[in-house]
């Protein structure tokens, strides 16, 4: 039998990349500040920044994009769209939203007051920031495995539920107005939730009266590692698996960017007929009536075909298994990643990649700046840039629990040599990761900073040999 596991589609449309020189990419990066947010995608090879709204539609998404009803209220294309969710998710009410970051804000401009506390596995940085906005407090309590890179788990996007139960009893029930949990733990390396943790942090919701929301961005790959990896579910289909987690819940958020396999949209959707009209005021108020959000119709189509199509078994099993082909083969070389490797992206240790690099002079925005000089690859910071936060008392940092970089694969993107092509740029930083230095911050916007941050190369004096061989010496 044939082992080897191809891309399961075959290209229509391609787009081409132009190819840069490592002078071209010295130039980009400085003009930059070094954060790659700042530079133009046509100067990346492989854009690996984030895998949403960043997937191939298939030709039957393309085909439903010209049925899309642009009618104001009641179209077709939100009927299609409706069903489509519901028939997965089950929940009574769909509110359509442009990106899953407007369902979050007015999930908690709704549920969420000032002192309020609201824990999860790990908040992604637009969901703390949304809840933050409006004065609550953000509380991580994934598993302790979630916390170690290098610690093996089938389910280390899992929430630590006597954790969960003490944050309660401390906070009191009155002040934690919903429970979340982030399916898969993105944050925390793309790591998968098992139906038995929902179903625990279920229980202990109830127990407090407490509603529970899921944070479904990747739910079908999360689904797949429960067939792969949960006892009793090897036989049920993802559809089923997907059904059965939103079944413990009483709402979620969704962004359609990543599992909807869409490059815009998402929704909120809730089984709480009261709340679910205050949130439909509040979407006519910034979105848009409550038959389209802030979407075309032809978004709506998009959304409904690609929610079915994410949960082909076929598609899964690429999907996870070209994740892991990346990971694995850095990794056996000695690159220090996130283990296992996640479902949408690969992490590495930018820490113990870099451990002469003091966490103040970020050693993950270093990393991702030395990818890009070598290959023209765009990698994410999750550290310290991302959710470094200053002690109102010192002034000083106090740095994120981990320092990541996060090479995130857009769906249905890139083939085998690309990866391949990637692989060998790693390796090359890796060979020679003594050489590398920090940065330096010279900017930061008072929220989510790593979207904006500039940096400087530390100076010569300060730190040994200059990092990054004559880019931009300040
Ligand atoms: N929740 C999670 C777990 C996410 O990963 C994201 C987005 C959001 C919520 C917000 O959704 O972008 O549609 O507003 N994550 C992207 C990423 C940006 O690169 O991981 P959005």
């Amino acid at each position: 039998m044939i082992k080897s596991i191809i891309e399961p589609f075959k290209i229509k449309v391609v787009e081409q990349i132009k190819m840069t020189s490592r002078d071209d990419r010295e130039h980009f990066l400085a003009e930059a500040g070094y954060n790659p947010f700042l530079i133009d995608a046509e100067n990346v090879i492989i854009d690996l920044l984030t895998d949403s709204g960043t997937a191939a539609m298939s030709a039957d998404q393309w085909a439903a994009l010209a049925q899309g009803d642009e009618a104001y209220a009641g179209s077709r294309s939100w009927n299609r769209f409706k069903a489509s969710v519901q028939d997965i998710f089950g929940f009574k009410h769909v509110i359509p939203t442009h990106q899953g970051r407007a369902a979050e804000r007015i999930l908690f401009t709704c549920m969420v007051k000032k002192g309020n506390v609201v824990p999860n596995n790990t908040h992604f940085d637009t969901t703390r920031a949304n809840i933050e906005y409006v004065g609550g407090e953000a509380v991580d309590l994934v598993i302790p495995e979630g916390r170690q890179p290098a610690t093996l788990h089938p389910f280390k996007g899992n929430m630590d539920v006597d954790a969960l139960h003490q944050c309660i009893e401390r906070a009191g029930r009155n002040r934690v107005p919903l429970v979340m949990l982030t399916l898969t733990n993105n944050s925390g390396g793309g790591q998968p939730v098992s139906m038995a943790n929902i179903r625990a942090v279920r229980r202990v919701c109830d127990e407090f009266k407490i509603p529970l929301y899921l944070d479904a961005c990747r739910f079908a790959e999360n689904a797949y590692f429960i067939k792969l990896r949960e006892e009793g579910y090897a036989d049920r289909t993802p559809r089923e698996i997907a059904q059965e987690m939103f079944s413990y819940a009483d709402g979620c958020t969704m962004s359609a960017k990543k599992d909807g396999l869409a490059n815009i949209g998402g929704f909120l959707a809730t089984q709480n007929d009261a709340l679910a009209q205050q949130e439909k005021n509040l979407l006519i108020l910034t979105e848009g009536f409550p038959t389209y959000g802030g979407l075309a119709g032809r978004d709506l189509e998009a959304i409904a075909v690609g929610l079915n199509e994410v949960l082909h078994e076929d598609y899964l099993n690429y999907r996870i298994v070209s994740t892991h082909y990346l990971g694995d083969h850095i990794a056996r070389e000695g690159v220090p990643i996130v283990q296992p490797p996640g479902g949408h992206a690969i992490y590495i240790d930018a820490a113990a990649f870099l451990p002469h690099v003091p966490r103040s002079q970020y050693p993950g925005q270093s990393l991702v700046a030395e990818l890009y000089l070598e290959a023209g690859i765009r990698a994410v910071e999750i550290g310290s840039v991302m959710f470094g936060k200053t002690d109102p008392k010192t002034g000083e940092e106090i740095p994120s629990s981990m320092e990541l970089v996060r090479l995130a694969i857009p769906r249905r993107v890139y083939t085998q040599s690309h990866i391949d092509y990637v692989v060998e740029a790693i390796l090359e930083v890796w060979q020679r990761r003594q050489d590398i230095r920090g940065l330096k911050m010279t900017y930061q916007a008072p929220f989510l900073r790593h979207f904006t941050a500039r940096f400087e190369p530390m100076h010569e004096s300060l730190t040994g040999a200059f990092p990054v061989r004559g880019a931009c010496t300040p």
